[in-house]
């Protein structure tokens, strides 16, 4: 009877997905000829191998690429979009919103759209936001962007940081669905008594640019590694174990597990507290590092050939704020 639970309603599927990373590779050795690390400290700490680097233009660039790609593959005019969610902490500018500037650049004159801020929850709260839109009938397609251009705000001088992240964007098409398949459930969790852990402390209207923002290195990403680890670890398995449980989901009944990609240990834990083994965890932190909002879509990229219509996914992401959660997908299609 479970699968007769969502008959009649209208419900928000992914009916596509795109990404687009840079082309310029940065391997752990090209990184260790200029900050003072190695491929040894990093492939044990984190997973990470390599990561992409955007030489020239803005997120807005990364993200109006995939779209591009996204709208191409399914063949629909970009004047058919109603809304773009764009889940960023890099945006183009503070303001206006690099949602504007996408739906610019590809052409999505009828959409209206806004940048979300949640860090590395980026896009499971844009996911869950976007659903809502479909759902409720006042949309029929809405994009969600997660795109991160990272080393727009690395310090190349903070080696425990800079190491991990990377550039890159993900983008999904929502569109309603009568069968039940779609977004189904979603927990999202929200503790700014985390916020100074990891933060990008200046630029915003508690420290505007000024001369010691700039000499301070305050515009860049800031983490403290070790507490960030203990919370994401914690909060990370628990509200994925718990959408599971909410839901009646056995191991058994979860195809796949797309993990936010921040390190290797983090999505370990994760996978073992929902009792699930290797084969069933979405994982290219490898190849692309972390790249914020931009993870989970480009996991999606990476293994929409794998994907088959009915598969049971759980997402799930921690990050600044803090922010974390977890949403519970059935997969709409095969490709
Ligand atoms: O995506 C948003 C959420 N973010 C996360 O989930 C990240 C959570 N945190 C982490 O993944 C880990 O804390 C890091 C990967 C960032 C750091 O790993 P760690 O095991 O916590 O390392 P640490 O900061 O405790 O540093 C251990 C040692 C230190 O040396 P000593 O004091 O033991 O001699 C550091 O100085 O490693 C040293 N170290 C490095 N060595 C080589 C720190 N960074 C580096 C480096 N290369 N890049």
């Amino acid at each position: 009877m479970k699968h007769l639970v969502n008959m009649g309603k209208i419900t928000a599927a992914i009916t596509a997905v795109e990404g687009f990373v840079p082309d310029n590779v940065v391997t752990n050795e090209d990184l260790s000829k200029f900050v003072d690390t190695s491929d040894e400290w990093i492939t044990t700490r984190t997973g990470i191998k390599e990561r992409r680097y955007l030489k020239e233009g803005a997120s807005s660039d990364m993200a109006a690429a995939a779209v591009k790609k996204l709208l191409a593959k399914k063949n629909i005019d970009p004047l058919e979009i109603d809304l773009v969610i764009v889940g960023t902490v890099t945006p183009d500018y503070p303001f206006p919103s690099t949602a504007n500037v996408v739906c610019d650049k590809v052409g999505m004159k009828n959409a209206w759209g806004f940048d979300l801020i949640a860090a590395c929850s980026g896009f499971i709260y844009g996911l869950t936001t976007g659903a809502q839109f479909i759902e409720s009938g006042k949309h029929k397609k809405v994009i969600v962007i997660g795109v991160d251009k990272m080393t727009s705000i690395l310090d190349f001088s903070d080696r425990t940081t800079c190491v991990i992240f990377g550039d890159g964007a993900g983008a999904v098409l929502l569109e309603p669905n009568e069968e039940g398949l779609g977004v189904i459930d979603s927990i999202l969790r929200s503790d700014g008594a985390g916020r100074n852990y990891l933060l990008q402390p200046a630029g915003g209207s508690l420290n505007p640019a000024s001369h010691d923002t700039v000499d301070n290195h305050m515009h860049y990403v800031k983490q403290e590694g070790q507490q960030v680890f203990k919370f994401a670890v914690t909060n990370m398995a628990e509200v994925s174990a718990e959408i599971m449980e909410k839901n009646n989901l056995t191991s058994e009944d979860v195809t796949w597990l797309v993990p936010h990609q921040a390190n290797l240990r983090i999505i370990d834990a994760t996978a073992n507290r929902m009792g699930l083994p290797k084969e069933k965890v979405m994982i290219n932190i490898q190849r692309y590092g972390n790249t914020t909002a931009g993870t989970l879509p480009l996991c999606l990229w990476d293994y929409e050939k794998q994907l088959r219509k009915g598969d049971v996914l759980i997402l799930s992401a921690f990050g600044g704020g803090f922010t974390w959660g977890a949403v519970y997908v059935k997969w709409a299609y095969n490709s």
